[in-house]
């Protein structure tokens, strides 16, 4: 459930209208929802009910500082990948003791930075990665606290590109190894063993997947507390997939998915880490845009917008489906014809949707992009020297610009020339 409902025949955020918004800052724009990222949390944190969690904001997802403080005071905790996402996530307020550190190629420097700012455990996803984490650990005194991110070896049936738990991905530690890097990391003086990682993919539809990987790490833990480890805590990752085609599709709900962790791995008197990300940021986020043309091609009609790939890149990237709606309520009787929707960019790639069934929209109207609050803004670039669009956060009546939009004067300003060119 989100907080985008037409209102007196306009698309609103909470109690702000699209219109409203648009007015002040301009298409194209991103605009997120208090009360949806506020409900999305509450409702995987009813899932955990009973048992001793930490739910992990996967920040990659969308990583605004409002964003994150909104979650953060919740009481969720943050799952970086890099230096600069614990630095954003200690800039909204988290606490160290609430952040954990993932990612395959963490560099000393990184490590470094969170073990002296504090952190809750690294998840370590390789053995040079432990020998480095320790020996930057025992030069400054401290022991980093780590479980080993293992690979399960399990299809997630999701698209290949967000795939990350079958042994020809890059991720983790191959779990038939698990019992010696575990045995090699407890003779480490600045390691201190704390539990164990597994994440497997991410827009996962299909329990099934999440049951057999958290299986492989019931087992884990039996064989390594038989082996003499402490494993008290299970971060099992994020993935949880999101509806983007209303009409069609219906994943699993957190609730559901709180069972399948209760009914694998429950009674292990361990403590649950989740590390969702979209789940919690995609469905309350828009990208709302202006058409600029509608073109009538050689049998094909265009909806020329002023978003592009570069604002919103999963439709390039992955084939990703957004549901596009018109900001304005078209007339029930309204009909839709098939129309390609495409940015300005030069390329083929820029296009958001093919022959999608839409009702007309004009030339000035707006259209908004359900589903993205996450992997949107984050992954946005300044191709074609298209400014980055501002973000705006909505909570009841209240809206507020989060980040704004550069001035062509700022963009070109970060660009030195060398006095020999
Ligand atoms: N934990 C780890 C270690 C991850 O790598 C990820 C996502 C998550 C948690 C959060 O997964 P989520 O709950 O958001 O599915 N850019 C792609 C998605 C990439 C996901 C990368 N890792 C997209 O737009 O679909």
């Amino acid at each position: 459930m989100d907080h985008f409902l037409y209102r007196d025949g306009v698309l609103h955020a909470e109690d702000v209208a699209i219109t409203e918004i648009a007015a002040k800052v301009g298409t194209p724009f991103y605009v997120y929802s208090t009360a949806t990222l506020t409900r999305h949390f509450q409702v995987f944190d009813d899932a955990l009910k009973g048992m001793d969690h930490l739910i992990c904001y996967a920040m990659k997802a969308n990583s605004n500082i409002a964003v994150l403080k909104t979650l953060g005071d919740l009481g969720a905790g943050m799952d970086v990948v890099s230096g600069g996402e614990y630095m954003r996530a200690k800039a909204a307020g988290v606490p160290g003791d609430r952040i954990v550190f993932s990612g395959v190629g963490k560099t000393a420097d990184e490590m470094k930075l969170a073990l002296t700012g504090g952190i809750r455990q690294f998840n370590v996803e390789s053995e040079p990665e432990l020998d480095r984490l320790n020996e930057v650990a025992m030069s400054l005194g401290l022991v980093a606290p780590i479980t080993v991110r293992v690979n399960p070896d399990v299809d997630a049936k999701t698209h290949a590109k967000i795939a990350t738990g079958k042994s020809e991905n890059k991720f983790g530690i191959p779990i038939r190894q698990a019992r010696d890097v575990y045995a090699k990391a407890a003779k480490m003086d600045g390691i201190e063993i704390v539990g164990i990682d597994v994440h497997i993919g991410s827009q996962l539809t299909d329990l099934e997947p999440f049951r057999q990987a958290y299986l492989k790490v019931r087992d884990l833990t039996e064989q390594l507390r038989a082996d003499g480890h402490n494993i008290r805590r299970l971060d099992l990752g994020g993935g949880l997939g999101i509806p983007y085609e209303r009409s069609n599709s219906a994943p699993p709900l957190p609730v559901d998915y709180g069972q399948v962790i209760r009914e694998t791995v429950g009674d292990l008197g361990c403590e649950i880490e989740i590390e969702p990300g979209r789940l919690l940021a995609g469905n309350a986020g828009l990208l709302v845009s202006s058409v600029i043309y509608n073109k009538n091609g050689d049998g094909r009609d265009f909806l020329i917008i002023d978003a592009a790939m570069n604002d919103l890149i999963r439709p390039a990237m992955y084939e990703a489906y957004h549901d596009i709606i018109p900001v304005i309520e078209p007339a029930v009787a309204a009909g839709s014809n098939p129309i390609d929707i495409v940015g300005p960019v030069c390329e083929t790639g820029d296009t958001f949707a093919k022959q999608r069934d839409m009702p007309a929209v004009a030339d000035g109207e707006m259209v908004a992009f359900r589903s993205a609050g996450a992997y949107g803004a984050v992954m946005s670039s300044e191709y074609n020297t298209r400014p980055m669009i501002p973000e705006v956060l909505v909570k009841g009546d209240q809206f507020a610009v989060i980040r704004a939009r550069p001035s062509f004067e700022e963009m070109i300003k970060r660009d030195t020339v060398p006095e020999w060119v």
